[in-house]
């Protein structure tokens, strides 16, 4: 912590003010994985179904922020972490909002996510690993990075030179190479539908 003499300002409109004004909570689904699992395919999907039922939402995708926010970290463990951390602050903000917020990093480590968990309320952190067999992301290959990545014009790619930590005990699965996208969506409508956050 660099800064000092900073004091915290309450507003009068609470989180819980405006999701009662929203009728719906404002969780964080985290999805974690592989590159090339299905992240971003998952999350848009589940956006678009959410917002026709009316949810306010908001996704939070690794290669969109690293465009802006976070486009002065790379991929060294220690960026990852900055990069998780910002994240993890960032979804914090908006779920106080009272939006409903997707993101999609592959978050390679435990500790980096358990760091989320913490920043964030709890019971409002969903993690959702999608998971994917290795062999199967790098069939689809969607950028052509696990080719690069194999041809060595790529250091540290995960899966390949970089670890994948498994989370341990994830709110929600999905099997990303043995179920539909539909399936997938459905899955994780259902769980939000169970845990109250959405009616
Ligand atoms: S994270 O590890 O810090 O969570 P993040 O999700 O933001 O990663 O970014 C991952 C995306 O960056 C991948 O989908 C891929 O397109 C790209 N990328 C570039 N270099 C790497 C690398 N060394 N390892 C993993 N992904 C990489």
């Amino acid at each position: 912590m660099k800064s000092s003499n900073i004091t915290w300002h309450e507003s009068q409109v609470t989180k819980s003010d405006r999701q009662e004004l929203n009728n719906h909570k404002s969780p964080i689904l985290w999805f974690t994985g592989f590159s090339g699992a299905g992240k971003s395919t998952l999350s848009v999907a589940v956006e678009k179904k959410l917002h026709s039922k009316g949810i306010r939402t908001y996704i939070l995708d690794g290669d969109n922020v690293r465009h802006g926010l976070n486009k002065n970290l790379g991929f060294s463990p220690e960026d990852r972490k900055e990069n998780i951390r910002r994240i993890g602050e960032v979804s914090g903000l908006f779920s106080d909002a009272g939006v409903m917020t997707l993101t999609a990093f592959i978050s390679p480590y435990r500790e980096d996510r358990e760091m989320v968990r913490e920043i964030v309320n709890k019971e409002e952190f969903i993690e959702i690993y999608v998971k994917c067999d290795l062999k199967e992301c790098e069939n689809r290959d969607p950028k052509g990075l696990y080719k690069k990545a194999r041809n060595g014009e790529i250091k540290g790619f995960t899966g390949i030179d970089a670890p994948y930590e498994e989370p341990s005990s994830p709110e929600i699965i999905v099997e990303t190479d043995k179920q539909t996208l539909e399936d997938s969506v459905s899955e994780i409508i259902r769980y939000l539908q169970k845990k109250k956050y959405i009616v």
